[in-house]
């Protein structure tokens, strides 16, 4: 098999730090890249990277994932999550690369309550959910080699993000709220890391083009997860649940966004673990890296 020359936009962020950790150790060689080395709004400059680094795949974890502040802020989400995705789009076309795009279950509306297949009807309910759906349109209008994976309630240790939150949260308080009303499956970024890097690394995306959706197995609430990750650290804060409408935020966010895994399972023999396993594994590496920093 020939080596292949991956760029990897948005590198700094929970995904595209666990696509580092990965591609550091391919035979095929990876750029990582993040605004500082690669702002992918600038057209041009996205266009003649691709060709000048003889691109053959594009792994696209730059994102404006901020949602509330999305409501705010829509010329910014746009323009980061569609108008750079279609520059994307572009110079792979340009380079006959393909495009991995992460894409997200806020393209899904406030109706349903059976798992969300690729092919049901999208419905965004906030800015950020449109503007990725405008990135999915936008990729399908250029017509480049594409493979778009919506995914959903990312986690890692690296940046910000809800197990992390209430890691510190749980210790620090003996109560909390958290919501039982939106329903979902959380997903550990080094799940979707290494299924992204295999397809990549058996080229197994040749010829199976299309969207996907990826979360690690199961389902729970808000809830559930909050009170899972306290139980698994021994934290012993007093854990209710509530209503999403307890909280004051400018998004209604999908009550029910639990993806159905069948097609990437099926397509590319993907093993997926279950997201109690995944989020133990998780939990692990950041008490390991507190240890160290100690
Ligand atoms: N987080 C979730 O819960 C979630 C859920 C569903 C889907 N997703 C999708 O999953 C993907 C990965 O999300 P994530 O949580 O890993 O995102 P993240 O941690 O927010 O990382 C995004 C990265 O993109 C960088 N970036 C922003 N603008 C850029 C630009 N113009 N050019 C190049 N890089 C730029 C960011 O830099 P700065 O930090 O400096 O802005 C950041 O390093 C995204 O497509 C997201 O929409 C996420």
């Amino acid at each position: 098999m020939q080596s292949k020359r991956i760029l990897v936009t948005g590198a700094n962020g929970q995904l595209g730090s666990e696509m580092r950790r990965l591609g550091m150790a391919s035979p095929n060689e990876y750029i990582f890249t993040d605004v500082a080395e690669l702002d992918i709004t600038d057209g041009a400059a996205v266009k003649s990277f691709a060709a000048e680094n003889n691109i053959d795949v594009i792994v696209n974890c730059a994102a404006y994932t901020a949602v509330d502040k999305a409501e705010d802020d829509e010329a910014m989400a746009e323009l980061i999550n569609a108008t750079a995705v279609r520059n994307l789009a572009e110079a792979a076309k340009e380079v006959d690369a393909t495009l991995f795009h992460v894409s997200t279950d806020y393209v899904f509306g406030a109706e349903g309550n059976t798992p969300r297949t690729e092919d049901m009807p999208t419905n965004p309910l906030g800015v950020y959910g449109r503007t990725k759906l405008h990135g999915e349109q936008a990729i399908a209008e250029v017509g480049a080699k594409a493979i778009i994976i919506r995914t959903a309630w990312l986690y890692s240790e690296y940046g910000n993000n809800f197990l992390k939150t209430m890691l510190r949260l749980t210790k620090e308080r003996e109560t909390l709220s958290v919501v039982f009303d939106q329903v979902g499956t959380p997903t550990y970024a080094g799940d979707l890391a290494m299924t992204i890097f295999s397809i990549i690394e058996g080229d197994y995306y040749k010829g199976n083009e299309g969207i996907y959706h990826f979360s690690n197995e199961g389902v729970c609430s808000w809830y559930d997860f909050a009170r899972e990750i306290a139980t698994a650290m021994g934290h012993s804060c007093n854990i209710n649940p509530c209503h999403s409408s307890e909280f004051s935020s400018k998004v209604t966010r999908p009550p029910y966004s639990v993806l159905d895994k069948t097609k990437i399972k099926r397509t590319f023999g993907v093993d997926i673990p279950h997201w109690r396993e995944s989020m133990i594994y998780c939990l692990k590496r950041i008490v390991m890296q507190q240890r160290a920093e100690q």
